[in-house]
């Protein structure tokens, strides 16, 4: 399974204070775009360079700039506008690919509302970002519209992983490597992530 658990201090204590039951809408907002940012620092760690030449303050000097695929930023509405900025604050230029998923509560099956891709998805590096892998349901029907509109690599940063969506994702999609802050103990009868953060939409939308 590719799954990247992010050990980094920052990430560790940032996380801790998500984890509080009396934060409030604000902290949590702020805590999730920061998280964001963070993983995406790592999720990009690996992107190819190349070099070229510019005219720098003392004449020629050889720079380095990320090669190839444009990147396009994929939130799972609607939890995954949480880490959205945090995302665009490192990659101010990429392209938003909004796709709509809501979980039946009862079957737990995602359902797709909304999908509005970028333009030229097959050249692009999509970077999908949803706070929870809970089932990896909605995961999965977001990684097989894109994988439809032709994107040929897909990464995924999520706040917190259950291990069972972490599986799920990986036996539907073993190319597509999961970035998570915290790979946690599990799901509960509801599907919730525990211990996790709650339900993560509501937090940061200050629904509950
Ligand atoms: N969605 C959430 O917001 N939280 C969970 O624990 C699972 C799904």
């Amino acid at each position: 399974m590719s799954a990247h658990e992010i050990r980094h201090p920052l990430i560790r204590h940032k996380l801790g204070l998500m984890r509080r039951a009396d934060i409030s809408t604000k902290n949590f907002r702020e805590l999730a775009q920061e998280l964001g940012t963070l993983l995406t620092y790592e999720a990009t760690k690996d992107l190819r360079l190349e070099t070229h030449v510019i005219e720098g303050w003392n004449g020629a000097v050889e720079v380095e700039k990320i090669a190839g695929k444009k990147i396009t930023v994929v939130p799972i509405l609607r939890a995954g506008i949480g880490m959205l900025e945090g995302v665009l604050s490192l990659i101010p230029g990429a392209k938003v690919s909004a796709v709509g998923v809501v979980r039946n509560e009862d079957t737990l099956a995602a359902h797709t509302y909304l999908e509005k891709l970028a333009p030229d998805m097959p050249a692009r590096l999509s970077l999908i970002i949803d706070p929870m892998l809970a089932t990896g349901n909605s995961m999965i029907a977001t990684i097989d519209l894109l994988k439809k509109a032709g994107c040929k690599e897909i990464r995924a940063m999520v706040l917190v992983a259950a291990p069972e969506g972490i599986a799920a994702v990986s036996a539907a999609h073993p190319d597509v490597a999961i970035y998570t802050a915290s790979i946690d103990q599990g799901l509960d009868s509801n599907s919730y992530i525990v211990p996790g953060l709650g339900d993560a939409g509501d937090k940061i939308f200050g629904t509950k």
